[in-house]
């Protein structure tokens, strides 16, 4: 199958692909997404051959409006109502009870609730407007790779599988959404993203968990997507936190090979670089390192000769919340220190 790129003016022609099964990736503020159409039950299953996805994984349903989530789910809570007066179109994911038997297994992983997102960006407004449905869309990545950022990275992984990718450039936060249950009795952080537990907690006027996705081994993750690998290049990430860049440096300078290194201008002006290290800029501070950070990660990727990558930490608040979750994931947990290398 050849991959087309639509522009963001030919909706039309996308909607019409989406109307007749197929898969059509799309843009968003945060990643690209791999775009179906919820209600055809086909076309979902092919989401997740095209990205290797195992299906017990949930996929999130997008919309243009609130009717489609209230026509779906049990009654909203005022909390609820609350959050998408707040956020919405915006970088939060809201999963909600179900009304029984609306929406296919292959959308819900069999689960009795929903993940719902309106996202910010125009283009794909207009698209889930025209297919005339809710549509399902996970990230457009190769299950475990870096989610999309741009429509080149959903062509290198999905070239060939999927019918097409719209092209609205490059993404603007570059993580993914806030995942909030709001199935239960206390909202809960499945996944940190872009819009704060500060700034749910300051609308809903409660606090929010913050801490479910840290689940054992045997346990059954609240978010089925966090127990897998995730984010994961080919070579090793070591994240540096501040005090320990003179001797990952050091230590870069010893090796026989060419070392990647991801960190902000800032950080970089104060540093005296090895030779054989090889940088990839990630801006000025947190929010471009995040709108970079899988950029950055594919690059090495493409590079192929890279076996070690040393990344910037971040302190955990705020937005540095979700760059310190993708990151570490991407890192397996690894930090640098000199008794681990
Ligand atoms: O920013 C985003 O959220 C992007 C763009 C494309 O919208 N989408 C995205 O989808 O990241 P995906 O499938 O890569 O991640 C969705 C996460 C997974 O960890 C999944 O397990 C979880 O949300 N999820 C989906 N439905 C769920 C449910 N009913 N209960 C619990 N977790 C759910
Ligand atoms: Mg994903």
């Amino acid at each position: 199958m050849e991959t087309k790129r639509f522009s963001n003016q030919e909706i039309e022609a996308a909607a019409a692909a989406l109307r007749d099964g197929q898969l059509v990736a799309f843009p968003t503020e945060t990643v690209y997404g791999l775009g179906a159409d919820a209600t055809n039950e086909t076309a979902v299953k092919q989401v997740y051959q095209a990205k290797g996805r195992p299906s017990d994984n949930p996929l999130i349903v997008h919309v243009a409006d609130v009717e489609t989530v209230a026509a779906l789910t049990e009654p909203l809570s005022e909390a609820a109502k609350k959050l998408m007066t707040a956020f919405w179109p915006g970088s939060l994911t809201m999963i909600f009870k179900l009304k029984p038997n609306v929406l296919s297994k292959a959308v819900t992983g069999g689960l009795d609730t929903a993940a719902f997102r309106f996202p910010a960006n125009k283009t794909t407004l207009a698209l889930i407007k025209a297919l005339g449905r809710p549509m399902v869309g996970p990230s457009a990545n190769t299950s475990g790779k870096p989610s999309p950022t741009t429509a080149d990275h959903v062509l290198h992984d999905l070239s060939g599988k999927i019918a097409g990718v719209v092209d609205d450039g490059p993404t603007k936060v570059g993580v993914e959404s806030t995942v909030l249950d709001m199935s239960t009795d206390q909202p809960a952080i499945l996944r940190p993203g872009a819009v704060t537990p500060e700034q749910i907690e300051a609308v809903i006027k409660q606090t929010v968990a913050t801490e479910v996705h840290k689940v054992g081994a045997k346990e059954t993750p609240k978010a089925p997507g966090m127990k897998y690998k995730h984010y994961a290049p080919a070579a090793q990430v070591y994240i540096v936190n501040d005090g320990d860049w003179q001797s990952a440096l050091d230590w870069a300078g010893q090796q026989p090979v060419q070392i990647g290194l991801m960190a902000t201008k800032e950080r970089l002006a104060g540093l005296q670089l090895p030779t054989n290290v090889e940088v990839f800029e990630l801006g000025q501070n947190v929010t471009t390192a995040s709108h970079l950070l899988f950029a950055g990660l594919r690059h090495f990727d493409d590079e192929g000769e890279i076996k070690d990558i040393l990344a910037e930490g971040f302190p955990a608040n705020g937005l540095g919340l979700a760059y310190m979750n993708r990151l570490k994931k991407s890192a397996g947990n690894v930090f640098f220190t000199t008794s681990q290398i």
